[in-house]
């Protein structure tokens, strides 16, 4: 060793230095570039409302205005993309996870492109959602068509074979014409444009509903979002039941409400529904309405939400109700959107559990992190 050391020169020894050092400083790096991408990669193991929520790959969830199918053990998301700002620059996202936290993405399940031009870019296609038809074996997506401003206020609807798509793009309706009496005098109708009127009245925001006997509802805001509306669909879900009729097919659920952001589930029997007000992308107190049934009347059970943030609705607005997971029959997550509209992608999801007392009145709280 002594031979060896003596043999090299001072040059020799200061290479050794350095190249000891090079070789140290690529491990450190190699260490710290690893930790970074374990840390994003590190599984969720709790929710952590208005935060940013990034899915398996490390990217930000974009699936606003989502719903979630469950098929089998496996959970899917939808949502709006808005990775690209305000209106349809993308398409509806797909996300599937089998527990809630972790979320791969499945890509953009009906892009924009499947859409007519008018729901494209400047226009929008908001709150999509999907049930399962087990006759017809496809899944069927509802959705809010948005094009010069909110003069067109359609429902979509596109099917698929499969959970993650592709979905195709079908048609485009307002399903309900009906004359609810409320011609002139406001700027919230149509009034002068006939072709509006004989259109069918306005399709707002959103929701499906599919009951444990295999029935189920579109239940959206209409009358230029003054009345929820909620319709029976036909066997394949692909539209509504007809010959519509009033009471029997379809109710005017809270006439005169304007209420949005509709997001319904059953529990005990009951039937409840989270709606917004109508304030665009700005927060305000949510309301709970309750039901025998889908068809029959509706009964306001005011807001849920308690706290210091009661009146924002904890800074977000209802898109799904869910079943959680593992829990006895009665306990949900709230799942709402904390809109940023200036920077629409900034937006995050507020997703909070809660359950149903036996009287129905629910209380809705905010958690900074909670877990199933
Ligand atoms: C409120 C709706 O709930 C949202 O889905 C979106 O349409 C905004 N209005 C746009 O202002």
């Amino acid at each position: 060793m002594q031979t060896l050391i003596k043999q090299m020169n001072a040059d020799n020894i200061s290479r050794l230095i350095k190249n000891c050092a090079v070789v140290f400083c690529l491990i450190t790096a190699g260490t710290a570039l690893h930790a970074q991408v374990s840390t994003t990669l590190k599984p969720i193991t709790k929710i952590t409302p208005g935060t940013v929520w990034k899915d398996t790959n490390g990217e930000v969830i974009e699936a606003h205005g989502g719903g979630i199918m469950q098929q089998g053990n496996i959970y899917y998301w939808y949502g709006e993309n808005h990775a690209k700002g305000e209106g349809n620059k993308t398409g509806i996202s797909c996300y599937s996870s089998k527990d809630l936290l972790n979320w791969h993405n499945e890509g953009v399940v009906l892009p924009k492109e499947a859409l007519p031009v008018a729901f494209r870019d400047s226009g929008a296609c908001e709150r999509p959602k999907v049930i399962y038809n087990d006759r017809t074996k496809k899944y069927v997506m509802w959705m809010h068509l948005v094009a010069r401003g909110h003069l067109e206020a359609d429902a979509g609807i596109a099917v698929a074979d499969q959970p993650a798509g592709p979905f195709k793009y079908l048609y485009k309706t307002r399903p309900i014409r009906y004359n609810y009496g409320y011609r002139g005098g406001s700027a919230r109708t149509y009034v002068g444009d006939p072709e509006e009127e004989t259109k069918g009245n306005t399709f707002r925001d959103m929701t499906l509903f599919k009951d444990s006997d295999n029935k189920a509802y579109v239940i959206y805001a209409s009358e230029d979002n003054a009345t929820m509306y909620i319709s029976l669909l036909n066997a394949d879900y692909e539209a509504i039941a007809t010959p519509a009729v009033l009471n029997k097919t379809w109710v005017r659920a809270l006439p005169g409400a304007f209420r949005e952001a509709p997001a319904v589930f059953k529990a005990d029997g009951w039937y409840y529904m989270f709606t917004s007000g109508t304030t665009g992308w700005k927060p305000n107190p949510a309301k709970v309405y309750r039901a025998k049934t889908m068809l029959g009347k509706w009964e306001d059970m005011g807001n849920p939400c308690a706290g210091d943030e009661q009146q924002t609705s904890f800074r977000s607005q209802p898109t799904c109700v869910i079943p959680a997971p593992g829990r006895s029959a009665g306990n949900f997550i709230y799942m709402g959107d904390r809109w940023v509209g200036e920077a629409l992608a900034q937006s995050t999801y507020v997703w909070l559990p809660f359950s149903v007392p036996a009287d129905g009145n629910i209380r809705l709280q905010f958690y900074k992190e909670w877990s199933f």
